[in-house]
């Protein structure tokens, strides 16, 4: 049965210029893009996508970061979607991610880690409703 989770280009993603790269990597690897945005996060919109790290250490700096210049926001679809795009994108902190993935290419650390991927099929259905309407998904 297909599945969809909501993928963010990060920040660092867009200065490095490889969001073009990153992309084909994900349709290589099966995923249809059902919607896709380019924008730049407010500070009340990254606090509400990331409320579920509200009482962690790193929110403030999340939260700065992802403000810091424009994001892809994407919604994907596949067949096991949230785990095979975790599976794509490797560990959180590039450090531990496995060779192939996409952070183990191009991310720098555990905050700028280059894209986002919903931890759950619930938390996708709510990350993608923070960006997309259903009539914006093709
Ligand atoms: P992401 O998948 O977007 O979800 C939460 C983000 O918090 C995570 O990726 C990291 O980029 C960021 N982050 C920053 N510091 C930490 C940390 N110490 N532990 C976990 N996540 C962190």
């Amino acid at each position: 049965m297909k599945e969809r989770t909501l993928a963010i280009l990060k920040p660092d993603c867009l200065e490095k210029k490889v969001q073009g790269k990153v992309i084909q990597l994900i349709i290589d690897a099966g995923f249809a893009i059902k919607g896709m945005r380019l924008l730049q996060l407010s500070e009340d919109s990254a606090k509400k996508f990331y409320a579920i790290h509200k009482d962690r250490p790193f929110y403030g700096e999340l939260v700065a970061y992802m403000t810091s210049g424009p994001v892809v926001p994407l919604c994907l679809e596949k067949e096991n979607a949230v785990a095979d795009f975790r599976k794509l994108i490797g560990a959180t902190n590039p450090a531990n991610a496995d060779e192939g993935t996409i952070r183990k290419m191009y991310a720098d650390s555990i905050e700028r880690n280059i894209v986002h991927g919903s931890d759950s099929p619930e938390n996708a259905k709510n990350e993608i409703a923070h960006f997309f309407n259903d009539s914006d998904l093709v």
